[in-house]
């Protein structure tokens, strides 16, 4: 996608005449990302009434203060971020199914504490570590699909079902519904960017309503079938509160199945497949990786740095604050350009080069930092791990089918990775 005749140079223009929620401006969002940290590290936007936090050190004293800046943007978002209520007919949709509780990612302390800690044990390292065969066993099954054609498209061939096949296999989900869940997951993604049509709105609520459904009716079965996976401990787990031990309610349910399988795949398989765009386009990086393995590790993280696949998320102010120099008032929006703040140079020297030895990588911020640091973080880094030189030792000659400048990525508010990869190799 080409940036467009009318959208002003976003290397040169005033700041507040950039669109940032525009198609265009996300194919390539970090000139702008730069200007943002050198002309205005925090940045209200006149157009959204937004307020941006672009640098490394502004978006850690964000993180670090979640009961100023709160996680609670949920019912803001579900009205539209930029502006308007819910149409009847979008109310009417919704009154069908659940309101969700707010439960981990749309949550403040202490309930925030008391969901996590309870999801949090279906993700905890020891578990992950132990399930090194199990993630290869997937690796190597999607790859012996195609690898006798000797081209794929990368993303919708491996990356997209990896994280999909382990998250379903999670839930106690059947896989033969990842159709379903896709279409799910765009839905609350698309919801959560908090900007989009009412045409999109309505199949968002519709959507929605569908996968509540859904995953009641797999709470309820779990209860009478219980079986080794994250409902069937959900549905049984006590959550401890003041008047003493209760079940889960489905709202509950609903909010805490929903992010579990959401917030893992897109944004792991953009991980997979832009780090295999990145190495393609830097030959010199993917011989260093081929030669030493044990970069593999730090190659990861340099991904997840480069790309940073969750590149904005949100915070609403509960009290008049200030961020960077700039007034922020109760009740206003920030976006924690995440994106940003991981090219930051004061932080991460020559920001915009992708280098697989970079001494730091790790300290990107693209799971986050403080108390909403990504739940699935292990479970992500694990998959990639093991995929990635599996990937690397398999595809033989690996080449891009497109010129890398045709390339384009997801036009999506919060999440950012290409769109696909077509790929050609030496079949085996
Ligand atoms: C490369 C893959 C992933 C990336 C880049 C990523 C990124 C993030 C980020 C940036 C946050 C923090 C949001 C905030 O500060 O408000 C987050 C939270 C979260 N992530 Fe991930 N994530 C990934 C994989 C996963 C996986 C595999 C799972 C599920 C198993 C998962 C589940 C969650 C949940 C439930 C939260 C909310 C945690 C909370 O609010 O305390 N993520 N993720």
């Amino acid at each position: 996608m080409s940036v467009s005749s009318q959208q002003p140079d976003i290397t040169s223009c005033p700041l507040h005449e950039v669109d940032t929620f525009s198609a265009d401006f996300l194919q390539d969002p970090h000139p702008f990302y730069r200007r943002l940290r050198e002309e205005a590290p925090a940045f209200r936007d006149p157009k959204n009434n937004v307020v941006y936090v672009s640098t490394y050190d502004l978006a850690m004293e964000v993180l670090a203060k979640p009961r100023v800046f709160s996680n609670k943007f949920g019912a803001q978002l579900r009205a539209g971020a930029a502006g308007g209520e819910m149409s009847q007919e979008e109310l009417a949709i919704l009154a069908k199914g659940w309101v969700p509780k707010d439960t981990m990612l749309t949550a403040d302390p202490p309930e925030h504490t008391r969901y996590k800690k309870l999801a949090g044990k279906a993700f905890t390292y020891r578990k992950v570590i132990g399930m090194n065969d199990y993630v290869t066993g997937i690796v190597h099954d999607l790859i012996d699909g195609f690898i006798g054609d000797g081209r794929c498209e990368f993303k919708t061939q491996f990356a997209n079902l990896l994280p999909m096949y382990v998250i379903c296999d999670a839930l106690g989900f059947p896989r033969a519904d990842r159709e379903r869940f896709k279409e799910w997951s765009d839905a609350f993604t698309l919801q959560l960017g908090g900007v989009a049509d009412m045409k999109t709105r309505l199949w968002c609520a519709e959507k929605i309503v569908e996968a509540q459904h859904y995953f009641v009716a797999i709470c309820d079965e779990k209860r009478n079938n219980p079986g080794e996976d994250i409902c069937s401990d959900l549905v049984q787990t006590d959550l401890e509160e003041e008047g003493g031990a209760r079940k889960l309610s489905n709202e509950e349910l609903i909010s805490i199945i929903q992010q579990i399988l959401v917030a893992g795949n897109e944004t792991t398989s953009h991980t997979l497949t832009t780090g295999i765009f990145y190495l393609l386009t830097h030959p010199e990086q993917k011989a260093r990786l081929e030669a030493d393995p044990s970069l593999t590790e730090n190659f990861v993280e340099e991904t997840l740095r480069m790309l940073t696949p969750t590149n904005n998320m949100w915070r609403v102010a509960t009290q008049d604050a200030e961020v960077g120099g700039v007034a922020v008032k109760q009740g206003d929006l920030l976006l924690l350009r995440f994106g940003s703040a991981n090219r930051d140079d004061a932080h991460f020297p020559d920001g915009d080069r992708f280098d697989i030895t970079r001494d730091n990588a790790k300290e990107h911020l693209a799971f986050g930092a403080g108390v909403h640091l990504c739940l699935g973080q292990q479970l992500a880094r694990k998959e990639m791990q093991t995929a990635f030189p599996i990937v690397l030792s398999r595809l033989n000659n690996m080449q891009l089918v497109e010129a890398p400048e045709s390339f384009s990525y997801v036009p999506s508010i919060l999440l950012r990775g290409v769109e696909r990869l077509d790929l050609t190799f030496d079949p085996a």
